[in-house]
């Protein structure tokens, strides 16, 4: 049995980093990185700090438009699984690269397993949502995270090969959330004394007024952000300086990452996975988005949807202090070892 797992983004580390170690127990992965991320903050650090193999292949595809992006991703793959002649293609979340592996995989009749299938923001101005919805409905295998995901994808229905296994992420949160950090001494930062900001989507960096809003919102307060490349670039585009109290530092590996959510006051985000890590070190997440495909979350209370609007952000910074019952099921943190046990039998 010859699986052929695609990654590419950050998140795609992190996730096959739950998943790959056991896929190679059972069975042999060949492992592609599609190069949309490049950057050694943004893609060496995880396969170094998260003892992911060396990718078999390298794609190479880099920056572009979606479809200059997913079109070189899709146009070099397939030469590899035509070449490799894989039983099963793996893919991981929603990005580029994963609508390209998800195509890929189709048009050649070779079966397609989902890692993160489901998810849902309802919301098809985000790039992820299509590629999400067109990577579930060419899937075979389709492995979700909770059960509002399987929901998800009866109400489409979508019934067949469907598992409900966990999410990958709260595997990687148990392992590595007590991994030792030296995060808090490196940048001088006291626990429960700073406000973790990331923010990276489009719909908030691509627009002046919105990045504008979220950074005159946080002036003043003690904000550390990790900065994600296509942020930098466009404040640097929209001469927009990082307002008062405000250090940005170059994108952290996922451990340090990790320690610098738990400890932090609140996180001020506009990532998925970080939004589910809020959740599950019970720290607040202030989400700068007007939806969200972790829904759970905002209906146990432990994240609020503010947008890019300044006066809902000054609130919830103000106000928004959850302290509930956490009733959202994410598995058991054994999601990897499960969806390799159906992949590989
Ligand atoms: C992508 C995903 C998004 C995911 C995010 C994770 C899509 C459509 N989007 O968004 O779902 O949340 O990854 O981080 O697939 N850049 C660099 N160095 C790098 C990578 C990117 O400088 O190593 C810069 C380039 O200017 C590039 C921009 O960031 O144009 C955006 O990168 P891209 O991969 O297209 O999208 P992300 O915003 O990273
Ligand atoms: N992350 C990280 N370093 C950073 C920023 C994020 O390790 O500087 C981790 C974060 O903890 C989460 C994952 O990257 O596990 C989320 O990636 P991102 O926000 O880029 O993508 P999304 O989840 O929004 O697709």
């Amino acid at each position: 049995m010859k699986v052929l797992s695609v990654v590419g983004a950050r998140p795609q580390f992190i996730k096959a980093s739950a998943v790959s170690p056991h896929i190679r127990k059972s069975c042999r992965e060949v492992l592609v990185h599609t190069g949309q991320h490049y950057d050694y903050a943004m893609s060496g650090v995880f396969f170094e700090g998260l003892n992911l193999p060396d990718p078999d292949y390298n794609l190479n595809a880099g920056s572009g438009g979606h479809g200059q992006q997913t079109g070189r991703i899709l146009s070099r793959l397939e030469k590899v699984a035509v070449s490799e002649k894989p039983d099963i293609i793996l893919i991981y979340g929603d990005t580029n690269s994963t609508l390209a592996g998800a195509l890929c995989a189709a048009k050649l009749h070779i079966p397609v397993a989902h890692v993160e299938a489901g998810l849902r923001s309802f919301n098809r101005t985000m790039p992820e949502e299509i590629n999400r919805v067109v990577a579930d409905h060419v899937s075979d295998m389709l492995f979700c995270p909770t059960e509002g995901a399987v929901r998800n994808l009866a109400a489409e229905g979508v019934t067949r090969g469907v598992h409900m296994v966990g999410d990958v992420m709260y595997d990687t949160a148990l392992k590595y959330g007590n991994a030792k950090s030296r995060a808090l001494g490196r940048l001088g930062l006291r626990r429960g004394a700073y406000h973790l900001l990331t923010v990276h989507r489009p719909a908030n960096t691509d627009v002046r007024e919105s990045l504008g809003s979220i950074f005159t919102a946080l002036s003043g307060e003690d904000v550390v952000f990790p900065a994600h490349p296509r942020t930098v670039k466009m404040m640097r585009r929209f001469g927009l300086k990082a307002p008062k109290g405000m250090r940005v530092i170059e994108p952290v590996g996922y451990v340090e990452m990790l320690s610098l959510i738990k400890n932090a006051k609140a996180l001020v985000t506009d990532s998925g996975g970080a939004q589910k890590e809020a959740y599950f070190f019970r720290v607040p997440c202030i989400t700068l988005r007007e939806d969200t495909e972790w829904l759970e979350t905002v209906e146990d209370g432990w994240n609020v949807l503010v947008g890019s609007d300044g006066k809902k952000i000054r609130a919830a910074l103000e106000n928004f202090r959850p302290k509930g019952k956490q009733t959202a099921r994410f598995g058991d943190g054994h999601a990897g070892e499960k969806i390799a046990k159906l992949v590989c039998a």
